[in-house]
């Protein structure tokens, strides 16, 4: 990857500070929008959004953080492109830099956005991928920050569920970012080996697995979870719905959190599965939260890859 070019594929292609800048950055940000600052450094620029799965939040959240900074934007579904008959992705991504200012990509395999990255001369920013979520994350921590407060590292933070892309995700951020992170994921469906190493290689606090929900969310802090069935699994999902069933969030295991533990969610929500009405709408979520900060945190992330603050 060339290194003056600002991609952002996974949390680990960043250090702590520049990870921590962003979300520091965000929250100016927001604060600027919320007192009616207007700050357009991108007029002039392009993003282009290159999608393979369905979006709601992190589609419409980068296309307004563009217009608000001032720019434009082109939506690319990738059905309506040359590269779904055939053209290879080092051809379109040498094509789309010489139009346009970055490209944000949601797709399946981690390896797409890679290759994508390795001929493109403009950055490439993951909106999602099978294996990596990197920019959900930093909303997620924002909203963290913004409800428990910044010493990240005395939070116990949980993770209930499918060892997804989210999980992979949060396991970077913890050991970049500083924080204790306890996942129950039931057998089978345990995160990365690889990804998990890695991480906990470089982590100065625990990043622990285990298969009993209870023992993850016990006086957590900060607790999170996601889909069992991720975009691309549909034909699983009865399947999962069986064994994740004693991964429901719900009120009986928030018991066993702490009593002002917040929960988190990236949305969207199957309600009655992976998480109950009553916590997903009760007190201690923080899901609209976390839902617009991706908006914030977007506007940081395209202010960095683009060189845009002076
Ligand atoms: N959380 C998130 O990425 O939502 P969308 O799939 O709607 O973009
Ligand atoms: N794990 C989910 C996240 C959706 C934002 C998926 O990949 O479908």
């Amino acid at each position: 990857m060339d290194k003056k070019v600002r991609h952002y594929l996974q949390v680990a292609d960043l250090d702590r500070q520049s990870l921590l800048g962003l979300i520091e950055r965000a929250i100016e940000l927001k604060e600027m929008r919320k007192k009616g600052i207007d700050y357009m450094p991108a007029t002039g620029k392009v993003v282009g959004m290159l999608f393979e799965k369905a979006s709601t939040r992190t589609r419409i959240s980068f296309e307004a953080a563009m217009y608000q900074l001032g720019g434009s934007v082109s939506f690319m579904a990738k059905r309506d492109l040359q590269l779904d008959r055939g053209e290879p992705l080092a051809d379109t991504a040498r094509v789309l830099a010489r139009y346009l200012d970055c490209l944000v990509v949601r797709t399946y395999g981690q390896h797409i956005v890679e290759e994508l990255a390795k001929w493109s001369d403009i950055p490439v920013i993951n909106g999602l991928t099978d294996a990596h979520h990197p920019c959900q994350i930093l909303s997620d921590i924002m909203t963290v920050i913004e409800h428990k407060g910044s010493d990240l590292a005395s939070l116990k933070v949980a993770w209930v569920g499918d060892g997804n892309n989210m999980a992979h995700s949060w396991i970077q951020a913890a050991s970049r970012m500083g924080f204790p992170l306890y996942l129950a994921c039931p057998a089978g469906y345990y995160p990365d080996e690889e990804i998990l190493a890695k991480a906990r290689a470089e982590a100065s606090y625990p990043i622990e697995v285990t298969e009993d929900p209870v023992e993850a969310v016990r006086d957590a802090d900060v607790i999170n979870t996601d889909v069992w069935a991720s975009m691309g699994q549909e034909d699983e999902a009865l399947e999962r719905k069986k064994v994740f069933e004693p991964y429901q969030l719900n009120e009986d295991l928030l018991k066993h959190a702490k009593a002002d533990c917040i929960v988190l969610h990236c949305l969207p929500a199957h309600k009655g599965e992976e998480i109950t009405e009553e916590v997903l709408e009760g007190p201690k979520s923080v899901v609209w939260d976390q839902a617009e900060n991706k908006m914030h945190i977007h506007k940081a992330v395209l202010e960095w890859a683009m060189n845009l603050r002076d």
